[in-house]
């Protein structure tokens, strides 16, 4: 790469600051809520917004329909002999409940303390359109991108992606590359960059126990019948025993152990239980025994209750025995465990341990599993030298508990490797009230983005 040129491309990004923060509040502004069916219109004008930046950059761009939400894909001219790279990103937001919580609202974007809150300015709005102002900014500097770019930007990662894993197969030759790059994940501390090379898969359900065919009166029946609350109780107790351990018969069968080496870089990074337990207001941590917080988070399976919903809510006292319970239930799996055989697992042991006084009904919503990654790859190599450049640090390497269900679906279907480069902190609020995402991390992002472009295109082919 001509260091000049770079020099001078570099700062020409950092005079379009303002530009590019006010391109972000833009997209921030429309609330995309991929599981909304009352916000279809806006999750199709979020899906517009970013096709038309990308067509005014010059791009090829196809808004691509699927059975649910579209998505977008474009691309920039091949260029011979160079690689070939894939953004994959998601411009739908997880709903922004309880909005009394947030201090802005969570759709009027709000810059205070240097950070930028709204629903989705971490997951993945911000962190995604690093790579796109790096693309459409190097397109208009006169200089030719030394490598193919190609996006694919889709709405509905946040419900687990099924259209697009249905598609994947017919648009494996356009979406042809050698490597696809990722930011939505996040840095491993503030001020200490990441490269993340493994991600934790989910397989989630909604458990329904049924008792008598209407709402009772506790008095007049309590004691003569069995409560689907106290039966649901039961059941998810019965999941998971004290020490943390996963009870459902064949769960950890598949379960790759975390190599020793693995363990000890891990244990090598900052940490500090105590200041984790203080950062989410816990009195102190809990978890499966053996293990410490970052092998639980990023290296061990878990079975958690995300919502229960039964009986009465209102005010006061009701004194019923309810029809019927629901907990909405999801399980983090790690490689190689297979969310179908868990389905199976989970039937068995519910079959096992449910009552007869209730019927039960175990509904599947969506599955993926635990994604690994290289960490000695060429395009590991060009994001440390970009990202260390950007950052003034050298990243370290890192895994991930959350999850973005297509991943293991590229590396089958592409046949190639995925590179996670997070540029968000832990506690930017993702999923929570107050979302945010820190502007200078927005920025450098940016940067690292555009310098891991010149990066890659020098790999030897
Ligand atoms: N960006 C996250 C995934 C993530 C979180 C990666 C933390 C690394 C660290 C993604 O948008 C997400 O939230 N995925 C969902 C997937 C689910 C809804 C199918 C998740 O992990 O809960
Ligand atoms: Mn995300
Ligand atoms: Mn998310």
């Amino acid at each position: 790469m001509d260091e000049a040129f770079q020099n001078a491309f570099i700062e020409s990004l950092r005079s379009a600051q303002p530009q590019h923060l006010d391109d972000l509040s833009a997209w921030l502004r429309i609330p995309s809520v991929s599981s909304d069916s009352r916000r279809v219109d806006e999750v199709r004008q979020a899906c517009d917004w970013i096709a038309e930046k990308l067509r005014n950059a010059g791009l090829e761009v196809d808004v691509l329909a699927t059975e649910g939400h579209p998505m977008v894909f474009a691309q920039t001219p091949a260029v011979e002999g160079a690689p070939v790279v894939l953004v994959y990103g998601h411009y739908d937001v997880q709903p922004a409940e309880p909005v009394e919580d947030w201090i802005s609202g969570p759709f009027e974007p709000t810059v205070r303390d240097g950070d930028l809150f709204a629903r989705g300015a971490t997951d993945d709005k911000g962190q995604l359109l690093t790579h796109v102002q790096s693309v459409c900014q190097w397109l208009s500097s006169g200089q030719p991108l030394p490598l193919q770019v190609k996006f694919l930007i889709e709405g509905e990662e946040e419900v687990g992606s099924e259209n697009l894993e249905r598609m994947l197969p017919d648009l494996a030759d356009r979406l042809a590359c050698d490597c696809v790059v990722i930011s939505d994940s996040s840095q491993y501390a503030d001020g200490q960059p990441a490269i993340t090379y493994g991600l934790r898969g989910i397989a989630t359900y909604e458990l329904v126990v049924r008792g008598p065919s209407q709402d009772l009166h506790s008095g007049s029946f309590g004691g003569a019948v069995m409560n689907p609350a106290i039966a649901l109780s039961k059941l998810l107790a019965s999941m998971v025993d004290d020490r943390g351990v996963i009870q459902v018969p064949g769960y950890y069968d598949r379960v790759q152990p975390i190599g020793e080496e693995q363990r000890e870089q891990w244990r090598g990074l900052p940490q500090s239980d105590e200041a984790f337990a203080k950062a989410i207001g816990v009195p102190e941590l809990f978890g499966e025994q053996g293990y410490t917080t970052d092998e639980r988070r990023w290296g061990r399976p878990t079975f958690d209750v995300n919502g229960l919903i039964c009986g009465h809510q209102g005010e006061g006292v009701k004194t019923i025995i309810p029809a019927t319970a629901t907990a909405k239930i999801s399980f983090r799996l790690v490689p190689d465990q297979d969310p179908k055989e868990l389905t199976e697992q989970l039937r068995e042991h519910l079959a096992a341990n449910a009552p007869p006084a209730v019927r039960w009904e175990l509904r599947v919503d969506h599955g993926a599993p635990g994604m690994l990654a290289g960490t000695d790859t060429p395009f590991a190599r060009a994001a440390e030298q970009a990202i260390e450049a950007a950052f003034g640090t050298k990243p370290v390497f890192m895994r991930a508990g959350g999850s973005i269900p297509i991943v293991t679906r590229f590396q089958e279907v592409l046949g190639c490797d995925c590179l996670l480069l997070g540029w968000g902190l832990t506690d930017d609020n993702a999923h929570s009230p107050n979302e945010k995402f820190r502007v200078a991390d927005y920025f450098r992002g940016i940067e690292a983005s555009a310098r891991l472009w010149s990066e890659i295109a020098e790999l030897a082919p």
